[in-house]
């Protein structure tokens, strides 16, 4: 009792005292949460790295706090599902400003690419980067991707052609062949709505309908086909060219043989 008492006295008792209650709140915490404390570290680190890659590559034309400049729109709020469209189909970095940017070789590791867009995302809410039961078409029936035939027919094919091939637009722009589209980019650009593309938020178009498109996409497009002749696989041409040739072809076959035949009749 005594000791405790010269203790309290001593002029570094307060001091000591707050230190000691200080470590034990941190180490109480620590112990209660150590998963969610070392995930935050990691979420921060990968943060940093984005911004450092941003501030190299992205920052010229978008400004180092990603507000935008004459050269490239603002960044805030599009989300981190919009950078991985743009980087993982390797569109951003542009090299120049054109009509529309072209789909490229990507030179960035998809962890580089997680890490940007983990800083976008912190700047201002966005559709984030989708998980694999978000758009993976699979065991989808054959309804659901009849389905995606419809909705597919009603929403993208004025652009993007009736199986996806692709189409031309005013100014020199084009809507891409969605064929070698990966089922993320996919469900990336419906939620992110690049250059002319409207956006399909939740709201219009839920995760279900967004895995019936992809679905019917991949089935249009990704072989195994499901039997019949493909002709080409280029739609109404040439189809049209085998009706044309097997059609007339045959028809004038018969005719030459019904006129041989009446002029021997004669
Ligand atoms: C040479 C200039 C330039 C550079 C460098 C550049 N961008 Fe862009 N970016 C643009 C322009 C211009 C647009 C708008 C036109 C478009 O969408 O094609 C754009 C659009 C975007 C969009 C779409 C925004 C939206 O509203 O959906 C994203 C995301 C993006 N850039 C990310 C990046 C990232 C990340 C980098 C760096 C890795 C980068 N950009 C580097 C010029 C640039
Ligand atoms: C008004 C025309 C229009 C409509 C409607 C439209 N798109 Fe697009 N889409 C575009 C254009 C233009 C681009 C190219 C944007 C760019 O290059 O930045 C595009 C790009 C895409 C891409 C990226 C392809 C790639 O090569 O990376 C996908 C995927 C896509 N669209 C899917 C869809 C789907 C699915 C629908 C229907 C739900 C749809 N689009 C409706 C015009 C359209």
């Amino acid at each position: 009792m005594k000791l405790l008492t010269k203790f309290r006295r001593h002029s570094l008792a307060r001091p000591a005292l707050l230190i000691l209650a200080l470590v034990v709140v941190g180490l109480g915490y620590a112990g209660v949460n150590p998963q969610r404390s070392s995930a935050e570290t990691e979420t921060t680190q990968q943060v940093e790295q984005g911004k450092a890659l941003f501030d190299l590559t992205c920052s010229s034309c978008h400004g180092l706090g990603a507000e935008g400049t004459s050269q490239g729109p603002t960044l805030i709020g599009v989300g981190a599902a919009a950078v991985d469209f743009q980087m993982g189909t390797g569109r951003m970095p542009a090299a120049r400003r054109e009509a529309q940017l072209p789909v490229r070789e990507v030179n960035y590791s998809q962890e580089q690419i997680e890490a940007v867009a983990a800083y976008v995302a912190s700047l201002g809410a966005g559709p984030a980067i989708p998980s694999s039961e978000q758009y993976s078409p699979e065991g989808l029936s054959d309804d659901e991707i009849a389905r995606g035939g419809s909705l597919f027919r009603a929403n993208c094919s004025a652009c993007h052609g009736i199986t996806g091939g692709g189409g031309a637009m005013p100014n020199g722009k084009f809507a891409p062949s969605l064929v070698d589209t990966s089922s993320r980019h996919i469900y990336e650009a419906m939620r992110t709505g690049p250059q002319q593309m409207p956006t399909f938020s939740k709201d219009v178009m839920p995760d279900q309908s967004v895995r019936e498109i992809i679905g019917y996409l991949e089935d249009a497009n990704g072989q195994p086909n499901h039997g019949g002749l493909t002709m080409g696989d280029a739609g109404p041409v040439s189809e049209g060219l085998w009706v044309f040739i097997i059609g007339i072809g045959g028809l004038s076959v018969v005719a030459t043989w019904i006129a041989k035949k009446g002029a021997r009749a004669r």
